[in-house]
Parts: C-alpha cells; sequence; structure tokens
C-alpha cells in the first residue's frame, strides 16, 4: 500500500501475525505483513519506519527454521524481534541461544532491569506471556540485558544505538499487562512514526485512486448483502457513482425481509445501478427431494454461481470486476506455504469466458474491524456493517431434511421473532451469531381444545472469538421464555420450541 509511514511484521510463522499487525494499526500507522521469504532488496524500497520479527515455532540453530539475510539489521531501519523472532536476533548478531529443560509458559511476571529503555518507557515490573523452549544465554556484543525473569535470564535485551529492541514475550497479546504500551512505545519512540494512518484518510485517498483507475469506465460488483461487499459498494458508490453496478442474487434463503432491506439500502442511500435478481423458486424446484446436508450445499452453491455469472457475463462489457476481498483473504503467511495465497470465499474465481479490464479490491488492505470503520464513515446503516455472519448457504443450512418454500417461511418467521426478542432484551452485542433452526421432527401438542402434531424449532446462540472453538450463550431464562412463546403464538405450524446447549467442539456452530 502507498502510505507514508508503514510498518512491516516480518512473518516467521508465528501465530499471532496478524494480530501484531493490528495492534500497530490500533496506534494509527499502517503496518502490512510479508513472508520471511521476501527479499532484503523488497524491504529497503518500501522505506519501513521499523521492522518486527514475529514469534515462529522453530528453534534458530535448526537451518530448515525460518532464517533472513543479517544485513536487515544494519539498514538503520527499528527491529524489535518477539519470541522466535528475539532469539533469531541473538543468533543472527552472535549472541548464544540454548534449548532448555523446561518450557515456559503462561503469564509470567516479568522485572525491568533497564528503568531508561524508550522501550520500557512506563512499564513497571509487570505480567507477560511467555511462550517458549530455547532461551537466550548470552546476549550479542552491543546489547544490554532490559528485562527478566525467574527462568528467562533474558526476557528482553537491546542494542539502543543501532535501535534493535527483542523481548521473548509476546507484547499483542492481552495476557501481557503492558503490551500495548510497549508497541506504542517502539512505534513512536523507537520508530518515531507520527501516527496518522486514519480510516479518513483512507477514504479520502481510496476514492481518489478509484476515480483515476476506472475513469470513465464500467464497475461491476457482486453485492451479498455481507459487510465486506456492502462497504466496497458503498466506497466505489462515493467514488464513481453510477458507473457501479451491484449485482445482488437473492436466492430466496435469506432471512425475513432481507433482500428487500438491502435493496432499499443500496438504492437510497448510494448512487449506483442495482441489478438483483430474484431466483428463489429455481433454487426450492433444483432442491426439491434433496435431503443430505452436503448435497444441498453443493446444490446451493452451484446455482448460486450460475444464476451469479449469467448475470455478470450480461453487465460485462469491458471495464472492472470488483470485489470485496479484505486482507486476511490475501496475506501470504510464513508458515512454509508462502508462495500460495489462501483459497477463501471472498475470492472467487471467474469463468474464462467473462472478460474485465482488471479486478478492483478495494478493501484489500484493511482488516474487518477497520472495514467496519469506514462503512459507518460511509454512511451504512449499523444493523449491516455490524451484522452477525451468515453463511454463504444461507438459511438452507438451518433447514433439516427437504427444504420446501413452505418450510422456509415458517423458519423466516421464527428467526425473525428470535431476533427480535435479542434486541429487546439488549443482550445482542454479548452474542457472535444466533439464529432459529427447523428441525425435520414434529411433536405432540396441545393448542386450546386441540391436540397438535407441529414442527419443532430449535434456537441456538453461541459465544466465541474466531468461531474455531464457540460456546453456548447463557441466555436468561425469562427471555427465552418470551421467544418460545412469542414463537408459537406467532409462527403457524410449530408448537414446541428447545434451546441448542451444545458447544464446538463436539458440536459446530450450524445445524447442517
Ligand atoms: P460451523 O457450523 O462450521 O460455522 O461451526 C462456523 C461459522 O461459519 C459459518 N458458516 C458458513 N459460512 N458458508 C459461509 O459463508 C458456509 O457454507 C458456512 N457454513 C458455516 C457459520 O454461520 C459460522 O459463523
Amino acid at each position: 500500500m502507498n502510505v507514508k509511514e508503514k510498518i512491516l511484521v516480518l512473518d516467521f510463522g508465528g501465530q499471532y501475525n496478524q494480530l501484531i499487525a493490528r495492534r500497530v494499526r490500533d496506534n494509527n500507522v499502517y503496518a502490512e505483513i510479508k513472508p520471511y521469504t521476501v527479499s532484503l532488496e523488497e524491504i529497503k524500497a518500501e522505506k519501513y519506519k521499523g521492522i518486527i520479527f514475529t514469534g515462529g515455532p522453530n528453534s534458530v540453530y535448526d537451518m530448515s527454521s525460518p532464517h533472513f539475510d543479517k544485513q536487515i539489521l544494519d539498514l538503520g531501519i527499528p527491529v524489535l524481534g518477539i519470541c522466535y523472532g528475539c532469539q533469531l536476533i541473538c543468533w543472527m548478531r552472535g549472541g548464544k541461544v540454548e534449548t532448555s529443560d523446561t518450557r515456559e509458559y503462561g503469564k509470567i511476571e516479568m522485572t525491568v532491569d533497564k528503568k531508561d529503555s524508550v522501550l520500557f518507557e512506563n512499564i513497571p515490573d509487570s505480567v507477560v506471556w511467555m511462550s517458549h523452549t530455547d532461551k537466550i544465554v548470552e546476549v550479542p556484543d552491543g546489547f544490554e540485558i532490559t528485562a527478566h525473569s525467574d527462568n528467562c535470564p533474558v526476557a528482553a535485551m537491546e542494542n539502543s544505538e543501532d535501535k534493535i529492541y527483542a523481548v521473548q514475550f509476546h507484547p499483542e497479546v492481552t495476557h501481557t499487562e503492558y503490551g500495548k504500551k510497549l508497541l506504542y512505545n517502539f512505534i513512536f519512540n523507537v520508530c518515531e512514526c507520527s501516527g496518522n494512518w486514519k480510516m479518513e484518510g483512507f477514504i479520502d485517498n481510496t476514492v481518489k485512486a478509484l476515480r483515476e483507475k476506472i475513469g470513465d469506465k464500467k464497475v461491476v460488483l457482486g453485492l451479498s448483502g455481507g459487510v465486506d461487499s456492502s462497504v466496497a459498494a458503498a466506497l466505489l458508490s462515493k467514488a464513481v457513482g453510477n458507473q457501479l453496478t451491484c449485482v445482488f442474487v437473492d436466492q430466496g434463503l435469506m432471512r425475513k425481509d432481507e433482500g428487500d432491506f438491502v435493496e432499499q439500502t443500496f438504492t437510497k442511500l448510494f448512487d449506483m445501478k442495482f441489478v438483483r435478481v430474484n431466483c428463489g423458486e429455481e433454487f426450492i424446484s433444483k432442491l426439491k427431494g434433496v435431503i443430505d446436508p452436503e448435497d444441498k450445499r453443493k446444490i446451493i452453491g452451484t446455482e448460486f454461481y450460475s444464476v451469479f455469472w449469467n448475470k455478470i457475463r450480461e453487465e460485462a462489457d469491458g471495464g472492472f470486476f470488483a470485489q470485496g476481498t479484505i486482507y486476511p483473504d490475501c496475506i501470504e503467511s510464513g508458515k512454509g506455504d508462502a508462495d500460495k495465497i489462501k483459497t477463501h470465499h471472498n475470492k472467487v474465481k471467474m469463468p474464462e469466458d467473462i472478460k474485465f479490464d482488471d479486478v478492483i479490491e478495494p478493501l484489500a488492505d484493511l482488516f474487518k474491524d477497520e472495514v467496519r470503520k469506514v462503512g459507518e464513515l460511509l454512511g451504512i446503516p449499523k444493523e449491516l456493517v455490524w451484522r452477525q455472519p451468515f453463511p454463504g448457504p444461507g438459511l438452507g443450512v438451518r433447514i433439516i431434511g427437504e427444504i420446501t418454500a413452505e418450510k422456509v417461511k415458517i423458519l423466516q418467521e421464527a428467526d425473525a421473532v428470535f431476533r427480535d426478542e435479542i434486541k429487546k432484551s439488549g443482550i445482542e452485542n454479548e452474542l457472535s451469531q444466533f439464529f432459529a433452526v427447523l428441525t425435520d421432527v414434529k411433536t405432540v401438542g396441545v393448542m386450546g381444545d386441540h391436540r397438535t402434531y407441529d414442527n419443532l424449532i430449535a434456537i441456538r446462540a453461541v459465544t466465541t472469538d474466531d468461531f474455531m472453538t464457540a460456546d453456548f450463550a447463557r441466555i436468561p431464562y425469562d427471555v427465552l421464555a418470551r421467544v418460545s412463546s412469542r414463537i408459537i403464538n406467532e409462527c403457524t405450524g410449530v408448537n414446541r420450541v428447545v434451546y441448542d446447549i451444545t458447544s464446538k467442539p463436539p458440536g459446530t456452530v450450524e445445524w447442517a
């Protein structure tokens, strides 16, 4: 990215590389991640204000571990090494690293030895997060120990003349009490950044660059109604107005009124050509008689892209194709697969017969929280910007057994009631995802004088940081009671509601 001031996060395969970049960006300084296989020449050309070596799972003496040209430490650019990065600096400058008998792991008390270190400015003895087996036993010439712990004689070291700093612990994780402050000190005291990278500036610069690139040509964007494509649409609309065509495929498996909401939002608030393809009936007929969850997913996915590309083909006459790709979709990792870019659902492969001049990805440098900030600044309603994840196959993964139009309707109604009650109860922000599921079960009930035999709705709400693991949310009983009573009263065909109390693992978030 073309910004004046940026920090390089040089990835040696650690698990926190993205977190480090995000923490730097929290200080309004742009950070980008590159794998350790990047060349020294490339680094020189970028004129970084500072470089951070990440952690990594390896031992520096194992020559198959990631290493880097030692000259990187002689460029005059400030360097901060973290964990493996700290040991690597020690090894590169001729110090000594040893494998220890005990692994130091978890929250550790650190003592600051050099109180006037600019890296430790206003950081007292405090708790840090460690995770290492190898440790530094002898610092290189020109370095001094700046902090230690009981088990780790060199918890931090520095060569302030060469502006090389290294910490054995992880300042980027929240368990390190003064981690944020340490990164702040590196960015501002050592690298002397000014901290002027802000989303307002990002919008202005991106709009200008988009106008230059697009000229008077057309841009076509696939809009799903998700956060990323919505923000990309708003940004492109600000740049080129009605030269933008958004193609929105409503496969009939969205939540209640969602298709209309997306259409109204974009047509009312933004200048663009909005093309909506309603193909719910075709989807239902393709899904007739299909029960296996994987088969359903495959049919929904294949059908979606067939409709989508057909429409794009109609709209394409040169010009540009835009996508809501975001930074985590593009980062090359230092985990040994550096030449492979992750395949991700945001990066879709276009059929070869569709021809555009180029692909535009205006959000490719931003993390999700930054995309949301841009969305808010561009005036997209909070409801869209902060919306919970919604799976590509939509309600198709929340209807067990055969999908029919009637079942979609029942589920949409039940889900709308659940969402409404959660909103009213004020606990929406505590939940990562919540929704209703139409099970393939009918149960006996009684309504007035009648015996009923109707559908069972399950409701699910989870809390999670990353969706890899999740816990079921502890929703108050009185909220559950209101949801249950309203669903049974308001949704025809439902006579029982259950709450899913399964965590992930062993369960998944979705039911199918
Ligand atoms: P699971 O069910 O795998 O869900 O625990 C984890 C997260 O992924 C979402 N999900 C999907 N998202 N296409 C998507 O775009 C899919 O096929 C899909 N399946 C699950 C799910 O909603 C949850 O947020």
